[in-house]
């Protein structure tokens, strides 16, 4: 086989076979495809896309190019959730618990972040003490005895992936619908998912700006589960605006916990029910959606989910007065600076992006991998879409290390769209693909 040809059979639109992507993907990852065979290659997929069996012949070709992760000592289901990135989004926190105290085991390896404010790993480090590197062994032995883990990922995980990735992000070849599907996929298959849930974001603050393309998405990720037999669910929810309101690493485990209280916004709070409904039946804990979000809903009031955070930070090394006392806690940044509303009106949209950006800016995300955060920073919203303001009323507050940070205060002024006529409050969730 040669790549050319390969290349040139893609760039015709016609399909490739098992053999013909296996040889693309192990020749990649070995080093004995070049990188501008590569990218041909990636743009001829951005043009001509692929059919469902290519892409599960992807998908699992780059599963299979590196470690992957046996989960099979720990009982019962696997249900992993994977979000496609938002600003603000906190729900695996909440998620994780409630569903482990329902009876699937949560077996979880995330990300530090890159961007906008830090990954799962980069908030539960905020918790003093908190630890998320753990043996291979002790993650096992840890989910089987609480239902639950949540560590920083190790080994040499789909190495296929990050080369392409890489890759992708200097060739415009990000945005094609099979290359991201296949890329999420082929993460969660290795790290050993039995079944999954994602949360496909749709709006301005994500990498899929449509609902349409959220849904293209959705219904690609979907396909590939069935056909490499990973049950698969998709729920597509709304990013126009930040899920909850807290955006920052401790401020958005403080936010998780009082949505584990029972306290938390409504849309954090209905998110995570639902995803965490659709990760019950999969875990074959409930026999329909309804019963497994009535079921969590009751666990959420009960507090046996708050009181499975517990265990789960104590048992990796925080400590679990965090629940009861996060305020106390968790780090503090010294300055808070309001950002009063200019005008008086309805807030018609907060622009996601714009305040991922804000928390950044703050110190709350990376700008490089290299960088290093701050956990106590970022930004407070206080108005969500639909609600009214009144002139010089507080927008959002900014949680800063330093007192100058007037350019941040503008930045943040002016991601909110705010209008005369009423608007009424935007869907939270916009389907289920599944
Ligand atoms: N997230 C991924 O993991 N892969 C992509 O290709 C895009 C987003």
């Amino acid at each position: 086989m040669r790549m050319v040809d390969l290349i040139a059979k893609k760039r015709d639109g016609k399909e490739l076979s098992q053999e013909e992507i296996a040889f693309v993907v192990e020749g990649y990852t070995r080093g004995d495809i070049p990188d501008y065979q590569m990218s041909a290659w990636a743009m001829a997929v951005f043009f001509r896309g692929m059919t469902p069996a290519e892409t599960a012949h992807l998908t699992m070709a780059m599963a299979r190019s590196g470690d992957t992760v046996d989960l099979s000592r720990i009982h019962g289901v696997k249900v992993d959730k994977h979000s496609t990135g938002g600003v603000g989004d906190k729900t695996t926190l909440v998620v994780a618990p409630l569903v482990a105290a329902a009876g699937v085991p949560v077996a979880k390896m995330s990300g530090r972040g890159l961007g906008h404010t830090g990954g799962t790993i980069d908030k539960l480090e905020s918790i003093p003490g908190f630890t998320t590197e753990l043996s291979p062994d002790a993650f096992v032995d840890q989910v089987n005895r609480i239902g639950m883990a949540v560590v920083g990922q190790t080994g040499n995980l789909t190495p296929a992936d990050k080369k392409l990735y890489s890759l992708r992000d200097v060739t415009a070849t990000v945005n094609s619908v099979p290359l991201i599907a296949s890329s999420v996929m082929s993460k969660k298959i290795a790290a050993g998912a039995d079944a999954i849930v994602l949360d496909v974001k749709a709006g301005s603050g994500a990498f899929m700006k449509t609902v349409e393309d959220a849904w293209r998405l959705a219904s690609t990720m979907v396909d590939i589960g069935r056909s490499v037999g990973r049950r698969t669910v998709a729920v597509i929810s709304n990013m126009d605006q930040p899920l909850g309101l807290a955006v920052g690493n401790a401020l958005e485990v403080r936010e998780a916990v009082d949505a584990l209280r029972g306290e938390g916004p409504e849309d954090l709070t209905r998110l995570a029910l639902t995803l965490g409904a659709h990760m019950v039946v999969l875990g074959g804990k409930a026999g329909s959606f309804k019963e497994a979000y009535e079921k969590l809903e009751n666990i959420l009031r009960n507090g046996e989910a708050l009181e499975k955070f517990r265990q789960f930070v104590a048992a990796q090394g925080g400590n679990p007065d965090v629940a009861d006392r996060p305020g106390e806690l968790l780090p503090k940044a010294p300055y808070r600076i309001t950002v009063p509303s200019p005008v008086e009106g309805f807030v018609h949209g907060i622009r996601a992006e714009e305040i991922g950006l804000a928390a950044m800016m703050l110190g709350a995300g990376r700008a490089t991998k290299e960088s290093s955060i701050d956990p106590a920073v970022g930004v407070v919203l206080a108005k969500k879409v639909g609600d009214s303001v009144r002139r010089g009323e507080i927008l959002a507050i900014l949680h800063a290390n330093r007192e100058d940070v007037a350019d941040i205060r503008q930045r943040v002024e002016r991601a909110f769209d705010i209008r005369p006529q009423r608007r009424k409050k935007p869907r939270l969730i916009h389907g289920v693909a599944e």
